[in-house]
């Protein structure tokens, strides 16, 4: 029992923040972040703009994408960890937005930048159990909610935006999500996690140290799993977090530049909804094709990391 990708969307908020609005409001400038992060700008959703909003607008494009309405879904996962409300969940407020009308399960997980992995490993499990015949997975983050604006080291390095796609039951275990791991390790939570009054609280140097490690030996492992090497692998779409983290990881992996999709530079991190976005990008922009096999290793706050191997 498998599955294949039968839809995309992807949802970037209007307004753009450039390194160089940054440069007029904190002591920071455009030099350090391209050369720390590679990251130039980011999206932010307006101040009444929601996760639901995104995730919702991310959600309705892949259902036109598939060609199908919210009411052909039979379960919606999605990745978040900046609702604005604690309750309901996201998943479901979407089946209100898009105006479903049968009933159907809908729930989010919470792996913050590993979200979406999270959200690959439970619909691979369902898949492989039968249980539902079509999966919508959203990746949807307002990580500017998060933003603390005295602290120039954390303020930089978050976008907002919303990724959807949509798999299908498949006899073929080739294509759709063909392989998961997930990960987490919670002794050391205090090195990078969300503060009581809603910011990221993170020790950059430490994290860095860790995502080098962590993002290559969750690849090599799901490779080694799936009995594949690089040579096998079309796109590497590594968490967005930061350039450097993502070359040296793919580099230690034997993935020359060419297969490394970065769209840090565009989105900075949008944590759950990075690594759908950039898919997403691949796919709007002609880079990713049907048939092609797409590795996608993260890492993030828990700590928590995995990998998924996707074909499209
Ligand atoms: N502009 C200018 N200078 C800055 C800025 C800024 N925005 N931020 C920090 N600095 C300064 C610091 O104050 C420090 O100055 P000092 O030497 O005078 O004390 C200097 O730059 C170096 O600071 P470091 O923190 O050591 O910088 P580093 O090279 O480690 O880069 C960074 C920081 C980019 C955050 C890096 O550590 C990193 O990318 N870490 C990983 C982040 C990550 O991967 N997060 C992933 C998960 S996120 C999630 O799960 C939600």
């Amino acid at each position: 029992m498998g599955s294949r990708l039968i839809g995309y969307g992807s949802y970037l908020p209007e307004k753009v923040m450039t390194n160089q609005d940054f440069e007029k409001i904190m002591d920071t400038s455009d030099e350090w972040i391209v050369q720390r992060t590679g990251m130039r700008q980011r999206h932010f959703a307006a101040e009444n703009e929601t996760v639901v909003d995104m995730a919702s607008a991310a959600a309705a494009r892949a259902l036109e994408n598939a060609k199908l309405t919210i009411d052909d879904i039979d379960l919606v996962i999605v990745a978040t960890t900046s609702s604005e409300l604690d309750f309901p969940a996201v998943g479901v407020q979407v089946l209100g937005r898009l105006g479903a009308t049968k009933n159907m399960p809908a729930f989010d997980v919470s792996g913050a930048c590993t979200g979406f992995i999270y959200a690959l490993h439970c619909a691979r499990a369902f898949f492989t159990a039968g249980m539902h015949r079509r999966i919508m997975l959203i990746g949807a983050e307002k990580m500017s909610r998060f933003i603390d604006w005295t602290d120039r080291s954390t303020a930089v390095l978050f976008g907002d935006g919303a990724g959807a796609l949509i798999f299908e039951h498949s006899t073929s275990s080739y294509s759709g999500i063909i392989d998961t791991v997930v990960m987490s390790d919670g002794r050391e939570f205090e090195m990078l996690h969300g503060s009581m009054d809603h910011h990221i609280i993170m020790n950059g140097p430490e994290t860095y140290k860790k995502a080098v490690t962590l993002i290559p030996a969750a690849a090599s492992y799901i490779m080694e799993h799936a009995g594949i090497t690089a040579d096998n692998v079309d796109w590497i779409i590594p968490h967005q977090a930061n350039l450097r983290i993502i070359q040296s990881g793919a580099q230690r992996l034997g993935f020359p530049l060419e297969k490394i999709l970065v769209t840090v530079d565009k989105h900075a991190n949008t944590s759950g909804a990075s690594g759908v976005l950039a898919l997403s990008y691949g796919l709007d922009n002609g880079l990713i094709k049907k048939g092609q096999l797409v590795l996608y290793p993260a890492f993030g706050s828990g700590l928590t990391w995995g990998a998924a191997l996707v074909r499209i």
